[in-house]
């Protein structure tokens, strides 16, 4: 109800305030518009956490609240995103949020670095067990906390069963490969089954109330809707310490949705831009992404990525780290890395059980 206020807002103010920009070059935050979007934020009832948007050096109060209420109530939030977004999503001017991004990044020291910063920052990276020492093995410790991690396969080749899996180790304490944090769950294709936590959580001798009550849930019924879950999940990660993210399946709404509507090129930005979104939250949150992506045939059997056949090449560029599922023999299962920048091609053979993804 917040987000209809903003979009009101937006509408009204958008072509007013890119004509006024224009006169005030030096002090980009336009005053007429902050008295303006002021009466309309006039119901106080409407509580906003500016956090340390205050900080930012010329943004005037209802600038801050359009920002806040747009889904950018961080400098880190707003510092990971590219002007031409906080213009869509908070009604703000071409300009202004070119200036807003720019003063964030520059407070969050964005620019050039050295490289031994960028490896004080790698160091705080996380591994998440996916359940498998092969598996973990293969990923330098297990699923990565501020990266995106896409697993890819046949029908029943076990994403699903990893997605839960992943949903209550990352509920274990550090020591057992866990970050004791929370998960949320974005299922499109309606497969998330809490039973098959409560097992996994039993397994791992877990309270399964208390596993279940710290994955958030929501079943995304098409791909707007799916868009839309991921827009709003910033506030939701912060609030209930949530380290892990799920979206089961990426695409799969894409695909069905754009067969014989729009173009294939629409379908590539939409998912391009969900893709960016994603990969935000990874950078913001420091949190681990994992999306699953069904595909029809194995990968060799097309020249290359095999993605190109599903997803286009959009996937592939966006994902930090690719693994490519296939069945063994009986309830084996192979998983392969491909495309990761650090990690070597290289397989290992998991299992799924009762009690939920095993080594062998
Ligand atoms: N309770 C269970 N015990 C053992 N294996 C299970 C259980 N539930 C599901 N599986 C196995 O998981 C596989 C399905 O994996 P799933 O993750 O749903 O595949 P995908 O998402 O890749 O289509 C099936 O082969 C099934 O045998
Ligand atoms: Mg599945």
């Amino acid at each position: 109800m917040a987000k209809s206020t903003t979009k009101k807002v937006s509408q009204k103010t958008e072509t007013v305030e890119d004509e006024e920009i224009i006169e005030m070059e030096e002090d980009f935050i336009d005053e007429d518009l902050d008295e303006e979007v002021e009466e309309e934020f006039e119901d106080d009832s409407i509580e906003i956490d500016e956090g340390d948007l205050k900080s930012l050096p010329g943004v005037g109060p209802a600038t801050r609240k359009k920002l806040v209420v747009g889904g950018y109530s961080s400098l880190r939030a707003i510092g990971f995103s590219s002007p031409k977004m906080i213009q869509e999503d908070c009604g703000l001017g071409e300009k202004t949020s070119m200036n807003i991004v720019r003063a964030a990044m520059e407070k969050l020291n964005l620019g050039f670095k050295s490289a031994d910063k960028v490896w004080e920052k790698r160091k705080k990276i996380a591994q998440i067990t996916t359940g498998s020492k092969e598996l973990d093995d293969i990923l330098n410790g297990g699923v990565e906390t501020s990266s995106l991690t896409e697993f890819f396969g046949e029908f029943r080749t076990g994403k699903t069963q990893l997605m839960h899996q992943l949903c209550v180790n990352i509920q274990l304490p550090k020591s057992k490969g866990g970050l004791n944090g929370g998960a949320m769950y974005i299922d499109t294709e309606g497969t998330f089954r809490p039973e098959r936590i409560i097992s996994m959580a039993d397994a791992l001798d877990l309270d399964h109330k208390k596993v279940l009550k710290n994955i958030t849930y929501a079943r995304a019924y098409n791909s707007d809707h799916q868009i839309m879950l991921v827009k709003d999940a910033g506030k939701i990660i912060e609030e209930n310490n949530i380290k892990l993210l799920v979206v089961d399946s990426l695409i799969g709404h894409f695909r069905s949705e754009y067969i014989g509507r729009g173009t294939l090129a629409d379908r590539q930005q939409m998912l391009n831009s969900h893709l960016h979104d994603l990969l935000r939250l990874a950078e913001v949150h420091e949190i681990a992404i994992l999306v699953t992506n069904q595909v029809q045939s194995k990968p060799d059997v097309f020249y290359g990525n095999p993605l190109r056949a599903t997803g286009g090449n959009i996937i592939a560029h966006g994902s930090t780290i690719r693994i490519y599922l296939r069945k063994g023999k009986d309830d084996q299962r192979v998983a392969k890395i491909v495309d990761a920048p650090h990690l070597p091609e290289s397989e290992a053979i998991f299992l799924i059980t009762e009690d939920g993804i095993k080594g062998i």
